[in-house]
């Protein structure tokens, strides 16, 4: 038997241990296996310094975990995290590194791709990220006009958004006063017009950030802040107001930003990982070069410890292999992400893209279909928000929904009665999936509660909690930019771990590119004055005019000329 074959089977023997194993302990229900062993708790939780993850409620035993270890070995994960911190091309289609981990590096070790060490090049852009941030806090970025800078917006989509609004708002408590940040990300004018609405040009900052600098929504949005700007301070002000993030410096250049205003980064930086290169810009205007390190210290820290840890030490490994059991074994197609910290709010938001965009899949690395279901449905609400919304059917719906709780034992603020109403409800919510509540006790709490016994019949079975409902739980001393990078590092790997043991690519996206092709075909076929869309289906034809009807309709005079009537 070759190399390849010998893996191959070794990982189907894995897969298949694990399936026999499964039909073993699924009839398990938490509550025995809480009754089976008091040390679950500790059996069951890693910890990386005051960093605790439980996941004493996941349907897991001590041989659930070891069979899922050797699930990874026969993936070779070890190889693959080698492969990973060796800067080799472990994105096949697009033959690139993935190599975000040398941006947060903080050791004095080269880190190669392709024979050249990337950290020169690292340092000195985020060298000039630091002066330019502290330039900026400091009121010395003087507009055309002279006077400085108060408004940053961002304008970017996907990871060039979605990371650093995160991280933003995670870490408003470190927020420069003087500085207002906002984000425009979408193609929907009212993004930007709301973004604009109060701002005024000779205090406001755009940084244009796209690591491709084509991406529609970005180049749109972008244009038209031009337009605003140049509209009231003249074409001079540009070089004064708009910075660029990208790799793509030439399309930088063509749109009339100056190389000094432009931060770069490189392609083996993929977009959903971008946060920790020059994307991470408008977080460290912010929060301050300082601040921004210890952002990089945090995923640094995790780097490190997913790097050495053995496999049953290691958080994200721990986290990828549990997410596996839940989907591939015990059939769950969803996983909810809660945090309850409302900085945390565009959390669950963020690791969307990074989850389902990279193990949205369904072809591994060599262009086979997968035999086994890859990424879940990702979502998620801060808590308690999400209790008073769609966490009924957690307790009571036919899918379970495995679920991330995540809180800070200390808040960012003074209302310390609040945390522990808060705190409370995280911990009973976990307890609540994990043990629930049987018909008796439903009954008996009831009538306990003066409710006559028919009634208490009647209402029994609505009352009832089967339980058994996975969770894991992330406890930390407090939100700060360390702990924010950690958790986000740590999210990163267990990522990348799933996308090892499914085969899949974890680092291209070519599932968005079709939708894209296609939007540039139906964009002239909405103006009122190009012919009927041809070679379109029945329902997109009909969609497309509809929508030109409905405008005509709105607006005969301009419609008609728009189409050379006679009449006008
Ligand atoms: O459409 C998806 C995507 O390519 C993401 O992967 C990426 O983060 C986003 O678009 C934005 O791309 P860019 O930074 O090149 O504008």
């Amino acid at each position: 038997m070759d190399g390849p074959t010998r893996a191959a089977t070794r990982l189907d023997r894995a897969w298949s241990t694990l399936e026999q194993h499964r039909d073993r302990v699924a009839p398990l229900h938490l509550r025995d296996l809480f009754a089976g062993d008091p040390d679950r708790f500790q059996r069951f939780t890693l910890r990386h310094e005051d960093l605790l993850f439980d996941y004493a409620k996941q349907r897991v035993t001590t041989e659930t975990m070891a069979l899922l270890h050797e699930l990874a070995r026969a993936a070779d994960l070890a190889g693959w995290i080698d492969r990973m911190f060796s800067g080799e091309h472990i994105n096949p289609t697009e033959d690139r590194a993935a190599f975000h981990v040398a941006l947060r590096s903080r050791s004095t070790a080269p880190m190669r791709v392709d024979g050249r060490d990337v950290m020169p090049d690292v340092r000195a852009v985020l060298e000039r990220m630091r002066a330019f941030a502290d330039r900026v806090r400091a009121g010395e970025w003087a507009g055309a006009t002279g006077r400085p800078v108060r408004a940053v917006v961002n304008i970017g989509i996907g990871g060039s958004d979605l990371g650093p609004v995160m991280a933003d708002q995670a870490l408003i408590h470190w927020r420069h006063p003087g500085i207002d940040i906002r984000y425009v990300s979408n193609i929907e004018g009212a993004d930007l017009t709301g973004a604009l609405r109060d701002l005024d040009p000779a205090t406001t900052l755009f940084i244009v950030a796209s690591k491709t600098f084509t991406t529609q929504e970005t180049m749109t949005n972008a244009t038209s802040a031009r337009a605003w700007l140049v509209g009231t301070l003249g074409e001079a002000a540009v070089s004064r107001h708009f910075v660029a993030v990208s790799t793509n410096l030439q399309a930088v250049a063509a749109f009339g930003i100056e190389a000094e205003n432009a931060f770069g980064f490189w392609d083996w930086v993929g977009g959903r990982y971008s946060l920790w290169s020059a994307i991470g810009l408008p977080v460290m205007i912010g929060i301050g070069p300082e601040a921004f390190d210890r952002l990089l210290d945090g995923a640094h820290a995790i780097d490190r410890h997913f790097r050495d840890a053995p496999l049953d030490a290691n958080l994200p490994v721990a986290m990828a292999l549990i997410g596996i059991w839940n989907t591939n074994f015990l059939g769950a197609r969803t996983h909810a992400v809660l945090p309850y910290d409302q900085g945390l709010r565009r959390f669950p938001a963020y690791l969307q893209q990074l989850e389902m965009e990279s193990n949205g899949k369904s072809v591994d690395r060599d262009g086979r279909p997968v035999r086994h279901a890859t990424s879940p449905v990702v979502f998620g609400e801060p808590g308690t928000n999400g209790q008073h919304a769609f966490v009924q059917l957690f307790h009571q719906g036919t899918d379970p929904v495995p679920t991330d709780f995540l809180a800070p034992v200390e808040p960012n603020h003074d209302l310390t009665d609040h945390h522990d109403i808060l705190l409370a409800n995280m911990v009973a919510q976990a307890q609540a999936l994990a043990i629930g509540e049987d018909e008796p006790e439903a009954r008996a709490a009831m009538i306990a509660a003066g409710i006559d016994r028919a009634t208490a019949d009647r209402l029994a079975p609505h009352r009832t909690f089967p339980g058994n409902r996975p969770s894991s739980t992330f406890l930390f001393r407090r939100l700060d930019p360390f702990t924010l990078g950690r958790l986000v590092a740590l999210y990163e790997h267990k990522v990348f771990v799933q996308g090892v043991i499914w085969g899949v690519n974890p680092f291209d996206q070519w599932g968005v590119e079709l939708g894209k092709t296609l939007a540039r075909k139906v964009l002239p076929e909405l103006s009122l004055d190009a012919l009927p869309a041809e070679g379109q289906d029945a329902s997109t034809a009909g969609l497309i005019a509809y929508i030109k009807a409905t405008r005509a309709a709105s607006d005969p005079p301009a419609a008609l000329a728009r189409l050379g009537s006679p009449q006008t």
